[in-house]
């Protein structure tokens, strides 16, 4: 027996010729550009492109409750100098200080300064101090995720976590540098503000003359806070 064709209505083609067209301006050379550039952002970006007409693709969003048990975090030890360099190395964006300032870390400053890992490797960091003279900040020298883990909220974490240990029991505010192009860093500090329902303020920093040669960008001040201390909240 002959099969029967099954007709298509006028109305399931108009459909049909709809979804192939919408298939065809996906792939535009543009709009495959945009959507490669959108799945190499952080989530929050990816709005972004979306906004500026980019097709971004909806990529498997980070899972808060699986992520939780995600990362082990732990002081430094001397030994994570060079693994910390390489982070920094590796953001392409940070100060690249000398190996000999990442060793110290561990040695002089980890009750200021915690590391993220994840399967035995460091995926993640923040160094800080508490000045002795302003014993309520929490001065955030460096903070960083390896680019395979941004956008599941290791940064903010890190921070979190920073501010629950001994050395922050009295802190109440967070400040930091920030050079004006720095977006994600921006974003990072605001968030901070929002969980901590602290107020978030700009102001003058390292102005770029301070900076030997030529170069180097303004660092703006960023202040976080005030906040109730992690340790009586
Ligand atoms: C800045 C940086 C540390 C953020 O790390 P991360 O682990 O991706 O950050 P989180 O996932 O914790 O995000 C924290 C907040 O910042 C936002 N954010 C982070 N990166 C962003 C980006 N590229 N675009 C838009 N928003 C971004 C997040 O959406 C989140 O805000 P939310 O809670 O409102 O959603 C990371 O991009 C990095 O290592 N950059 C290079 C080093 C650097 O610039 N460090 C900061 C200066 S010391």
């Amino acid at each position: 027996m002959r099969p029967r064709r099954a007709a298509l209505s006028r109305r399931a083609f108009g459909r049909l010729v709809q979804q192939l067209e919408q298939h065809i301006q996906v792939m535009t050379p543009e709009n495959l550009q945009n959507r490669v550039q959108a799945d190499a952002l952080h989530p929050a970006a990816r709005a972004d492109v979306q906004d500026a007409g980019g097709t971004a693709t909806a990529s498997t969003p980070a899972n808060p409750r699986k992520d939780a048990k995600r990362y082990r975090f732990r002081a430094p030890e001397t030994g994570d100098g060079a693994a910390i360099y390489k982070i920094v190395e590796d953001s392409g964006v940070l100060d690249l200080n000398s190996a000999y300032s990442y060793l110290m870390l561990g040695e002089y400053l980890a009750d200021t300064c915690l590391v993220a890992e994840r399967k035995g490797g460091i995926v993640g960091f923040v160094s800080g101090l508490v000045p002795r003279t302003k014993p309520e900040t929490l001065f955030i020298w460096q903070v960083a995720s390896a680019e395979s883990e941004r956008g599941r909220g290791l940064a903010k974490r890190l921070v979190h976590a920073m501010l629950s240990r001994p050395a922050c029991r009295h802190v109440r505010y967070i400040e930091a540098t920030v050079t004006p192009s720095n977006k994600p860093s921006k974003r990072l500090f605001r968030a901070l503000a929002r969980d901590l329902d602290a107020g978030f303020t700009i102001g003058q920093g390292f102005d770029a003359d301070l900076f030997p040669g030529e170069g180097h960008e303004s660092e703006r001040l960023i202040r976080v806070g005030p906040f109730q201390p992690a340790a009586s909240a």
